[in-house]
């Protein structure tokens, strides 16, 4: 039966793309509150696209008051005995600025060389489109042969603020018996991967506050408190000269990599010195003593995202800003608590800022680090599903950045997810150019495809409900 679901993938690829290209036409910055009316569009877009592919369809509000971005839910007919397969996406995008450093604008995707350009071509739209297709395609042969709800929501670019206690109240509605995630990327091209783990994230901004206004820097400069200098010297405490983080207590419950992990990923086809010339370093640089893989998939770290002080126009302006912030935010690994982090942090920045100086936080999202056990009959069935569309068994790796739903969705639903990633790791997230390689859009199709088909025989622990 894949094998017709396969050659129906194939025979409607230039719809698949115009399809795809619509809803990348969207602009659903969840972000920016200018984008709202178009988020929601995004949204209901996706609901049609669901309704052809025959599935029982709702768009339900979040938030307080439903002020919160929609989440689009999408069922088919369960059936007793089978298992139930929770997919999780995302419709949102990341803001598309800087515009002048694109190639064809971000809302209009453009086909060169192969590949797909636009802001969420490959996170996650176009991860997310893999999937709608396939089940559409599903369709033509009697349906997906598990029980399917997908969740896919329009916040997880701005932190999925409302959609934990989405997920606590309908709990009941979303049981499964394993979550699919489809938002990270193949380990190169050619070599698809399964991340079992991502870490998890405290991003925080702070504030720092001087004189009531901007003053003449030779006039009173050497003689106040300038908040630009204070967040340099506070900001610039962070990292010890071995790179590790200097907030006590941040290592307390971070874990060393086990032996096995270790070799198995120094197995992996990785040149660290061609992935550094790639975005133009001589070499890469962090945490002594661990390698490039391993500092961005299993070791904490703080970084700066941004920083706004004094005056920035062109040309030389000696003035001594009232202000200075900054944007820092911490990658975290299992165990690390990020509200503790959170704490160690402002507790850091206000014993090292002098006492003529105002501080202040801004919370900007926390989610904990999660690992999934590899060994598990899911795990087996997805990799068997990737090698029978991709043509090679996927290597088992981590992913250095965050979902911050995947540990909700463990501890509320108390389901463990698969991370079948179709991207690649050039596709430029969050950043200027994004794009989705054509091929990838089709391999993922097809392994959507093949994942449904194989998560279909596991064994189901839940009852499944009707309907
Ligand atoms: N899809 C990414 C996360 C990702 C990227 C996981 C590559 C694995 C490999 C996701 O959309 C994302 O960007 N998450 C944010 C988190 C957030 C709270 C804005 C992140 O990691 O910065
Ligand atoms: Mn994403
Ligand atoms: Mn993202």
């Amino acid at each position: 039966m894949l094998e017709d679901v396969l050659k129906t993938i194939a025979g409607r690829r230039e719809q698949s793309l115009e399809r795809l290209k619509s809803f990348l036409s969207i602009p659903s910055v969840s972000t920016q509150p200018k984008h709202a009316a178009d988020v929601r569009h995004a949204a209901d877009w996706l609901a049609d696209q669901l309704r052809f592919a025959e599935l029982d369809v709702r768009v339900m509000p979040t938030g307080p008051g439903g002020s919160g971005h929609p989440v689009v839910v999408a069922k088919n007919r369960h059936v007793r005995g089978r298992p139930t397969v929770l997919y999780y996406g995302h419709y949102d995008v990341q803001p598309p600025e800087p515009l002048d450093l694109w190639d064809s604008p971000p809302f209009e995707p453009t086909v060169r060389d192969g590949k797909l350009f636009a802001r969420g071509a490959s996170d996650d739209k176009g991860q997310v489109w893999c999937h709608v297709e396939a089940v559409t395609c599903w369709q033509a042969h009697g349906g997906v042969p598990c029980n399917l709800t997908m969740l896919i929501e329009g916040e997880e670019e701005s932190g999925s603020e409302n959609l934990e206690q989405f997920l606590e109240e309908q709990k009941a509605h979303l049981a499964a018996d394993v979550c699919l995630v489809s938002d990270s990327a193949m380990f190169a091209p050619g070599v698809p991967a399964i991340d079992y783990g991502l870490r998890g994230l405290c991003y925080m901004e702070v504030f720092f506050e001087g004189p009531n206004h901007d003053l003449h820097s030779g006039i009173f400069g050497g003689a106040v408190p300038n908040p630009a200098n204070v967040l340099c010297r506070v900001l610039g405490q962070l990292h010890d000269e071995n790179g590790r983080v200097t907030l006590p207590g941040f290592y307390d419950r971070v874990e060393e990599i086990t032996q096995t992990e270790r070799q198995m990923w120094k197995q992996l086809p990785f040149d660290e010195a061609a992935h550094m010339k790639a975005v133009g370093l001589s070499h890469g640089s962090g945490e002594a003593g661990y390698s490039a893989l391993e500092r961005t998939w299993c070791r904490p770290t703080c970084d700066i995202n941004g920083i706004v002080s004094g005056y920035i126009e062109p040309g030389a302006k000696t003035v001594l800003p009232s202000r200075a912030s900054a944007k820092v935010s911490f990658r975290l690994v299992p165990y690390q608590d990020p509200h503790a982090v959170q704490q160690a942090f402002e507790q850091f920045v206000r014993e090292r800022t002098p006492d003529n100086v105002k501080v202040s936080f801004k919370n900007h999202g926390l989610a904990p680090a999660v690992v999934v056990p590899i060994e598990s009959k899911a795990s087996e069935l997805a990799a068997q599903a990737v090698e029978k569309a991709a043509g090679r068994r996927p290597v088992f790796i981590r992913g250095g950045g965050s979902i911050p739903i995947v540990a909700s969705i463990s501890q509320t639903l108390g389901i463990d997810t698969l991370l079948v990633g179709f991207g690649l790791p050039d596709d430029r997230l969050h950043s200027p150019n994004e794009k989705f390689d054509l091929t990838c859009l089709e391999q993922g199709t097809r392994t959507a495809a093949a994942l449904y088909e194989r998560l279909s025989l596991l064994p189901t622990k839940s009852l499944p409900v009707a309907g």
